[in-house]
């Protein structure tokens, strides 16, 4: 399923665009976290919420999905392949990890953030949510910046998968 070299900018200009967008919209997300777990402002406090489930729904996790489907077609049309370099398979697990961690975390956020829309809403309820969620984000950019890194420098070459295709390609 070879890719022609302009099938292959395509398709790695929507992975880098959608992977590290997906980095700075997290980025954006921590520091709305931290905010309102700072902020004394009720209505500061509200926005925030209210900010982080539109981001989350309308933002990151379209840039999560989009980040994990390019970084496939990118893997599986060039030589690069899923599982024959350990930057590749390391950044595959991470990702899926970081989707399933962020699929779980999303109904959370909405319930805080139907909370904070709620006429009753002073400003200082759910607070352990809230203080899980500068955590949860603090996590996200760390791993994130490291499936980056990964990218870029592309560290320890082939998996043993990928040394036996090596032997077997003629
Ligand atoms: C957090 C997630 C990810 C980030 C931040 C990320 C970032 C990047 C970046 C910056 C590059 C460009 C590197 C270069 O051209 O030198 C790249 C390339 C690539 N990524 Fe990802 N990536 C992520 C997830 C994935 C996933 C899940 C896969 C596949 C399973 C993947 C597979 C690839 C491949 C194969 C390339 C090289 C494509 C080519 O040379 O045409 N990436 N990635």
């Amino acid at each position: 399923m070879a890719m022609s070299p302009r099938q292959r900018k395509f398709a790695l200009t929507a992975h880098v665009t959608a992977s590290v967008g997906w980095l700075g919209a997290v980025a954006v997300f921590l520091a709305l976290a931290v905010a309102g777990v700072t902020s004394q402002d009720a209505q500061r406090v509200r926005a925030v919420y209210i900010a982080m489930e539109v981001a989350g729904w309308y933002v990151i996790v379209p840039l999560c999905f989009a980040s994990l489907l390019t970084g496939v077609v990118s893997s599986l049309g060039t030589t690069w392949g899923l599982l024959r370099y350990y930057w590749v398979a390391v950044k595959l697990v991470i990702t899926v990890l970081a989707t399933g961690a962020l699929l779980l975390h999303m109904p959370p956020i909405s319930h805080i953030a139907r909370a904070a829309a709620g006429p009753g809403w002073s400003g200082g309820e759910l607070q352990g949510l809230r203080t899980q969620l500068v955590v949860q984000s603090g996590a996200a950019v760390l791993v994130l910046l490291a499936a980056t890194a990964l990218s870029t420098y592309k560290p320890q070459g082939r998996t043993r998968f990928g040394r036996r295709v090596l032997r077997s390609t003629p």
